[in-house]
């Protein structure tokens, strides 16, 4: 056998064996086809072009994985003139004489999927994953992948025309989501899995047995009938509402069906350059890098590591409690749930076995599945029998005397390397830490509600935390699929501390003249799924009344309209009415003249003239610019880390649009001077409690933004 050694700096590595060129994709850590890993690679497939030596090539990936897809950095920059894209890459495996094998390892995504498509054969491993996940970032696939995929799998999946294929190609493209080796072998996205040896080695002989044969996908022609992408461009998302790249997909894949590939290759190309630059591509990217910078803590030590959870227990048998327990459980970590009520206990197996149920019901999971997952939930009335928990979650009753009682109890009796968390969502981290004899193990975890669904988790250090404390927390929300944003102690943390003053306003909007429903709907047309008073309805009036009469007074006025609706048992869903009225059984918000009477007295008693002229544009305003003052208040007294932190936790945590890439991002948009000028007219004309915060100054006197802005299209 005659082989070549490969350069091992090269981002594609290119090696000899008989008569078979092997390409290795080689930028760490995800292989990503960046302009300069395209470039390289483009360089080999022309060389082995005119090599008359080569016989046919493969193409696969280094560090167990084919290619995490284009660099999606190179997306927030601008272009530069004569770089090379994933797109030449694929243009010239087509235009080959060659055969081309993939040989697929790990995750084949986007561009890299792209490239694969391109190539004659694709086989993969068992634990290779393959996906179009660009519409996950306002995109569409850009290298071919909306004209390929859809051919493919109309040809494999014959019956009714093709149109199941076309049919599992669009939704395969529209969720975004990665299929596993099995399923894509079954769609006919992949020849072949090769359960036992090396995939380049098995992809060596199958490129030696097929040289000189050419299975171009891009001739293979399907028809979609009109009636499939209607009804898809109906399924989806308005333009404006986040389903802008959505429709754009559906475009091009109508294209793939119309038209010749090379004329529907350059139609998926314009589209995907329109897309890429606009604004809510632009979110997205900026949400998928803020994402990764979540873990990234500076100031700590830099040898500090993880410590392993491979137990964890949750105190408090509620609803929140047995939340929790099953993120633990759903993380393959068993979980301990110490309560010493009965019936507390009882609801709480219940809700854990309901759950678990409930997705068999729907055919999410496998019986036998659910029944390892309840299983590995147990409900103890002894700590003792907790004792040896790596991680403790407390989510016991929002009251600082429960809370040190429990704390002592679990500094007794858990191993002294335990973590112990709090799952508090306003009290003191410190002070709850000061009740044991190890505060630097001390750490609030804060789900939000429901635990197993939401995907926020705030971590938050107390002054004592240790680093590995913080480190380990930051892990284990990972491995619990948690976005894990980091908080400095500080009274209602990031989520809630915003979420404070954009209630205020939108409860002063009331005062002056709007109802719940007028000012609910602006913000749902902006993009949120409910709006603050819905929400208010939702969690409580009766919780935000606690926290109000708990929160550290300040000079500003707050109003009371929620206080009167509490004074009148309307504390929301939970007794039939609130800021809006509910049908028994039912969770939709309904107009009420009652709650509407108690605002009209509440300006009344103020001595407000009710204004008619409030518009959907002033309430919008008022109340992205409450959050966004806060959020500049929080990042310049260092409680959250970055703005990045501040959009993950309100588009995870409290359904703030996606594409508009959360609050931060939002004001950097509009610019901090503009929302700073805007403030300060506000203080004159609506009162002193919109005083700007000192980083929105600072930040507006020099005309910049709270982060670096890439200077790319129309944001
Ligand atoms: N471009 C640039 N950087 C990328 C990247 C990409 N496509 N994919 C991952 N990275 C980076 C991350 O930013 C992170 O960097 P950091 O260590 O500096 O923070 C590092 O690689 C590791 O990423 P993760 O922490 O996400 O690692 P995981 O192992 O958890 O996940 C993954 C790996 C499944 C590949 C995941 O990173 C992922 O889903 N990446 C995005 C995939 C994607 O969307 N591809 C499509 C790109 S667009 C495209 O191809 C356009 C084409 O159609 C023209």
């Amino acid at each position: 056998m005659l082989e070549s050694p490969a350069r091992p700096d090269s981002l594609a590595l290119a090696q000899m064996r008989d008569g078979i060129k092997i390409l290795t994709i080689n930028n760490p850590p995800v292989n990503a086809l960046s302009f300069a890993t395209s470039g390289a690679l483009l360089a080999e497939i022309e060389a082995a072009e005119t090599d008359e030596a080569v016989i046919a090539v493969v193409i696969t990936g280094a560090n167990g994985i084919f290619s995490g897809g284009a660099d999606i950095g190179d997306f927030m920059k601008p272009p530069v003139a004569g770089s090379k894209s994933v797109r030449d890459v694929v243009a010239a495996i087509e235009r080959s004489k060659k055969t081309y094998v993939a040989a697929i390892d790990g995750n084949a995504l986007g561009g890299g999927l792209e490239t694969a498509l391109t190539c004659d054969y694709r086989i993969a491993t068992p634990n290779a994953k393959v996906g179009l996940p660009e519409i996950l970032l306002g995109i569409i696939p850009g290298a071919g992948g909306t004209q390929r995929l859809p051919r493919l799998l109309a040809t494999k999946n014959p019956m009714n025309n093709g149109l199941a294929g076309v049919q599992m190609a669009l939704d395969m493209m529209l969720k975004g989501e990665a299929k596993a080796a099995k399923p894509a072998k079954g769609m006919g996205i992949l020849d072949e899995i090769v359960e036992e040896g090396s995939v380049v080695d098995r992809a060596v002989a199958l490129a030696r047995e097929k040289a000189g044969t050419k299975l171009r996908v891009s001739q293979l022609k399907f028809v979609v009938v009109p009636p499939l992408t209607a009804m898809a461009h109906g399924m989806v998302p308005s333009e404006e509402k986040g389903g802008y790249a959505a429709h754009k997909l559906i475009d091009a894949l109508e294209a793939a069906s119309e038209l010749d590939y090379k004329y529907g290759i350059a139609r998926e190309a314009r589209l995907f350059e329109e897309l890429v630059v606009g604004p809510q591509a632009q979110s997205a990217i900026h949400l998928f890098f803020a994402e990764r910078e979540l873990g990234k803590i500076p100031g700590l030590s830099a040898t500090t590591t993880p410590k392993e959870i491979k137990s964890a227990a949750v105190v408090g048998a509620g609803t929140m409690g047995t939340g929790i327990a099953m993120v633990f459980a759903n993380a393959g970590i068993p979980c301990h749930v110490i309560d010493v009520n009965p019936e507390q206990v009882a609801r709480g197996k219940k809700n854990v076995a309901d759950t678990y149920e409930g997705r068999v019901k729907k055919g999410k999971m496998a019986p036998d599945k659910a029944k390892a997952l309840v299983e590995s939930v147990t409900f103890v009335s002894d700590y003792a029998a907790i004792a040896d928990c790596d991680v403790v979650v407390e989510a016991v009753f929002e009251s600082m005397a429960v809370k040190k009682e429990v704390f002592a109890a679990l500094d007794k009796a858990l191993k002294r390397d335990a973590i112990l968390a709090t799952n508090t969502s306003t009290l003191d981290i410190d002070e709850i830490a000061n009740s044991t004899t190890r505060p630097e193990n001390v750490i609030g975890l804060h789900f939000f509600a429901p635990a197993n669904v939401m995907q926020l988790l705030e971590v938050v250090r107390g002054s004592k935390t240790s680093d590995a404390t913080i480190v380990t927390s930051m892990a284990l929300s990972k491995k619990l699929k948690k976005k894990g944003v980091l908080s400095g102690n500080a009274f209602g943390f990031i989520g809630n501390r915003m979420l404070f003053d954009y209630i205020r306003e939108a409860t002063f909007l009331l005062e002056e003249g709007a109802t719940p429903s007028q000012v609910d709907k602006a913000i749902r047309d902006f993009g949120f799924p409910m709006g603050p008073f819905a929400m208010s309805d939702l969690s409580g009036i009766d919780v935000f009344y606690k926290i109000s009469q708990e929160a550290p007074k300040n000079d500003y006025r707050s109003s009371e309209i929620a206080i009167r609706l509490y004074e009148k048992g309307r504390y929301g869903q939970k007794t039939g009415s609130g800021f809006f009225k509910y049908v028994e059984g039912e969770r939709k918000p309904v107009r009420d003249e009652e709650a509407e009477a108690v605002i009209v007295d509440e300006s009344k008693r103020l001595g407000i003239t009710r204004r008619t002229d409030i518009t959907d544009e002033e309430i919008v305003n008022r109340c992205m610019y409450a959050l966004i003052n806060q959020g500049a208040q929080l990042l310049g007294d260092g409680i959250a880390l970055r703005p990045g932190d501040e959009d993950i936790a309100w588009i995870y945590g409290y359904g703030f649009p996606w594409f508009q890439g959360g609050p931060m991002w939002m004001a950097d948009t509009i610019g901090p001077k503009k929302i700073y000028d805007q403030i300060m007219q506000w203080q004159a004309t609506l009162g002193k409690h919109w005083q700007p915060a000192p980083h929105l100054k600072d930040v507006a006197e020099k005309n910049g933004t709270f982060a670096p802005r890439p200077k790319i299209g129309s944001n």
